[in-house]
């Protein structure tokens, strides 16, 4: 398998994104693959407490400013195989342009590791969604609330703009815009240019996590959620798993260890472990996620 990026995002704050990344990144280096965790989550960086590190000397700002080259700034984590590059408060307004973004892909891309997972943070600002398009599959961490619903809908909305950057019309899309409606109305119009956006919106998969299901009904909720993304914004996704709420995870998280450590027989580390193989499944079988297993002929639908 060759070097690869997953980002984990979304559009709500607190589902877990951080936990998940950190248990993720000890789970797969545990397997005996090289692994960076990146604190990308600039607004509030925190993968260093979940190792006990203090205030890190050198962050991902060093590198997105130029001083420091990537692979001179991760941090051993104490587990073998795993390093970090954590994180520090930045203005994410300051990250705004493109140039900074590429930047950070480029950076990355030469360290020497099998997987980099980076944390890229909630919301649908331009930091987090360009980042999460950037990579080659992204893992939108969902948690079953109509409010998490509500926000992912806006942190998907502004990814499939990223996709189809400099192909829409100059007029803003309107509230309640989804692009499969859209691409439908244009293919009447113009079929080619509705079949390139959608093969720019299929390109790489966006794989749905569910996390803190307290419901059995909810329990393969991912599985729902995963085709209702396809069909209204046209994306590529793929059911990765859910994870179940557990109250001994918002207690330790103050512990400064991480969880699969302090309760490797919990059913969320187990869950975890699933997900863990299931996506390194799904990388090994498709060593390049970035090209389209199939392609949609201009009058195909959903
Ligand atoms: N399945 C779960 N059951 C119970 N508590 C959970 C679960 N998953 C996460 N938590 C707790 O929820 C809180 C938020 O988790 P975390 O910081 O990882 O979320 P986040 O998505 O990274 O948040 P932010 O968007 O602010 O970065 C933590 O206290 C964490 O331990
Ligand atoms: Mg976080």
């Amino acid at each position: 398998m060759c070097s690869m990026s997953v980002a984990i995002g979304g559009g709500k704050g607190g589902t877990g994104k951080s936990l998940i990344a950190v248990q993720l990144g000890i789970l797969i280096a545990e397997l005996g693959l090289r692994v960076v965790l990146v604190d990308a989550d600039l607004n509030g960086a925190n993968l260093h407490t979940f190792f006990g590190l203090e205030d890190p000397q050198y962050s991902l700002g060093h590198v997105l400013s130029g001083e420091q080259e990537a692979r001179d700034v991760v941090l051993p984590t104490g587990v073998k195989d795993l390093g970090l590059i954590a994180g520090v408060y930045q203005d994410l307004r300051d990250l705004s342009d493109a140039s900074q973004a590429e930047r950070f892909s480029v950076s990355l891309g030469a360290l020497d590791a099998d997987i980099t997972l980076w944390d890229v943070g909630s919301g649908a600002g331009a930091w987090q969604t360009r980042l999460f398009d950037q990579a080659d599959v992204g893992i939108l961490v969902s948690s079953p609330s109509f409010q998490g619903m509500e926000r992912d809908y806006f942190f998907l909305r502004r990814l499939c703009l990223w996709k189809m950057q400099g192909s829409l019309t100059s007029a803003p899309p309107s509230q309640g815009w989804l692009p499969m409606p859209w691409l439908t109305a244009l293919r009447a119009q113009d079929p080619p240019r509705a079949h390139t956006l959608r093969r720019a919106l299929r390109k790489k998969p966006v794989y749905c996590l569910v996390n803190g299901i307290s419901q059995i009904a909810d329990s393969h909720i991912e599985r729902e959620i995963a085709p209702v993304i396809r069909r209204f914004f046209g994306l590529r996704t793929v059911p990765l798993g859910s994870l179940e709420y557990d109250e001994r995870l918002s207690m330790t998280s103050a512990s400064r260890r991480p969880f699969v450590f302090e309760f490797p027989d919990s059913r969320w580390v187990q869950q975890m472990r699933g997900v863990t193989e299931h996506l390194l499944g799904l990388l090994s079988a498709d060593d390049d996620p970035s090209l389209p297993p199939d392609s949609q002929p201009p009058n195909s639908s959903g």
